[in-house]
């Protein structure tokens, strides 16, 4: 903290409360993957799947984000982290508004995910690793950044000029080279069950 002289102000009604009224557990299910793998494509997905049964949820997405949020950051190692930092923190306060996060940034560091997992919480923080092979990326390269990538047009691209730190202990590690969309999801909401089963 920049000036030392902030004192929290506490309300009336507690996260617990905001969770209740919605009748779910408040979680942040956090997809980490290269560009391509299909991360936004499972994000709003997963959206789709848990409004129709009545869950309340939102998606962070990297593209989008950096449109708004944080629209003044770069990819340097160092704007990634702000990057992330600034997406866990939104993610900590709709968690406590009592909503379902997810998020779908390539986030490749581990130490930034390991941030986002403090900031958000150990019993909230649900990793999913969308492991789809680099060479399946650029064989897809839906936005043509892989290419550009290679031809020295875009900086510090990941995968191509830029790394990534693949998790080791994600809750779920899915390719969606080999598992289509309805799979993924059936897993994903598997993994998801004691937070968006009916509660009481
Ligand atoms: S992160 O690394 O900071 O987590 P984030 O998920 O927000 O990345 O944004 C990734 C998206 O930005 C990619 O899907 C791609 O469309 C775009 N992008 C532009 N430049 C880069 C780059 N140098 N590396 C990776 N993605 C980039």
């Amino acid at each position: 903290m920049k000036n030392k002289h902030i004192v929290r102000h506490e309300g009336h009604v507690t996260a617990a409360d905001r969770a209740l009224l919605l009748g779910q557990l408040p979680a942040t299910v956090w997809f980490t993957g290269l560009s391509g793998a299909g991360k936004s494509t499972l994000a709003f997905a997963l959206e789709h799947r848990l409004v129709d049964i009545g869950r309340a949820c939102y998606v962070l997405d990297g593209d989008n984000v950096r449109h708004g949020l944080n629209k003044n950051l770069g990819f340097s190692h160092e704007d990634r982290t702000e990057n992330i930092r600034r997406i866990a923190e939104v993610a900590k306060l709709m968690n406590d508004a009592g909503l379902i996060v997810i998020a779908a940034f390539i986030s490749p560091y581990l130490g930034d995910r390991e941030m986002a997992r403090q900031i958000i919480g150990e019993d909230k923080f649900i990793e999913i690793h969308v492991c789809t092979p680099l060479t399946i990326c650029e064989e897809r390269d839906t936005k043509g950044m892989y290419k550009m990538a290679k031809e020295g047009k875009i900086a510090a691209f990941t995968g191509v000029s830029a790394p990534y730190e693949p998790p080791f202990s994600a809750a779920l590690t899915l390719d969606t080279s080999t598992l289509d969309i309805a799979a993924c999801i059936g897993l994903i909401t598997g993994v998801l069950s004691p937070h968006i089963d009916k509660r009481g």
